[in-house]
């Protein structure tokens, strides 16, 4: 017999809908946490080895994976995500700021979006959230290391200005930040909450799911 089938995410899949239509982008990009390891982990050990080797300039085994994850320090570095209906972190941006020489400060950004997920704005979504808080923490130049052969990443760090210098089979690409100003700190500020708004809703609607699943029927879908 075929049920009907409801999904409890469908009102949060048709606000995302309406959003897009309205030209607003899905990919809400919130700040993560020590709270987020799990999840940090789930979306790293998802990439395969070229995504692995064009991410970390290497073939990273599982293990250095969850070595990395662990050591995260939350409170010196950034870390963004963007994270689907089903609160699986489909994007991550890491950015690491390197010792401040004098008044100069700079940061290096590393990006990750699942295969399943690109496509969507969400790499370009997770570097322009990165460009904005370097801004606002007084970082005058973003960095962005990777192969010379990654044209999709090359693509994003021109759309967004970098100058790129090219060797030996690798690129740098770097971006002169304006100062912080009241527009960067209030952008900043409203990107945060609405994809924290936007993380809670989620979460309830999946909460709601799983509490109606418990309810029906073996082989029953809510
Ligand atoms: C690089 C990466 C983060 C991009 O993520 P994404 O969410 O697909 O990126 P977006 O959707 O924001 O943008 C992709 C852009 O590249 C373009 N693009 C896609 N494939 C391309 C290719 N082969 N060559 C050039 N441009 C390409 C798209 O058209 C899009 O451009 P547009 O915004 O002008 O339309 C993703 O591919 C990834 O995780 N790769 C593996 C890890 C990696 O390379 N990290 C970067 C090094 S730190």
């Amino acid at each position: 017999m075929n049920l009907p089938t409801t999904r409890v995410d469908a009102p949060t899949a048709q606000a995302e809908h309406l959003l897009q239509a309205a030209g607003y982008s899905a990919a809400l990009v919130r700040e993560l946490t020590s709270g987020d390891r799990d999840r940090l982990l789930s979306h790293f050990l998802a990439l395969d080895e070229d995504d692995r080797l064009l991410r970390f300039g290497q073939i990273v085994p599982d293990h250095v994976i969850e070595n990395y994850v662990r050591m995260i320090d939350f409170a010196r570095d950034t870390v963004f995500g963007v994270f689907d209906s089903q609160l699986q972190l489909v994007g991550v941006g890491h950015l690491a700021y390197a010792p401040a020489e004098g008044d100069k400060r700079t940061a290096e950004f590393g990006v990750s979006v699942l295969e399943s997920a690109r496509g969507q704005g969400i790499g370009s979504k997770l570097f322009e959230r990165a460009a904005i808080r370097s801004r606002n923490t007084h970082v005058s130049t973003l960095y962005v290391h990777c192969l010379s052969r990654n044209t999709t990443m090359m693509h994003i760090a021109r759309k967004a200005g970098m100058k790129i210098e090219y060797a030996h089979g690798e690129a740098d690409a770097y971006l002169t930040l304006p100062p912080a100003d009241q527009s960067s700190i209030l952008a900043e500020m409203l990107q945060e909450q609405a994809a924290v708004f936007d993380y809670a809703m989620k979460r309830q609607a999946r909460q709601a799911s799983k509490l109606i699943e418990s309810f029906m029927p073996p082989g029953i879908a809510a």
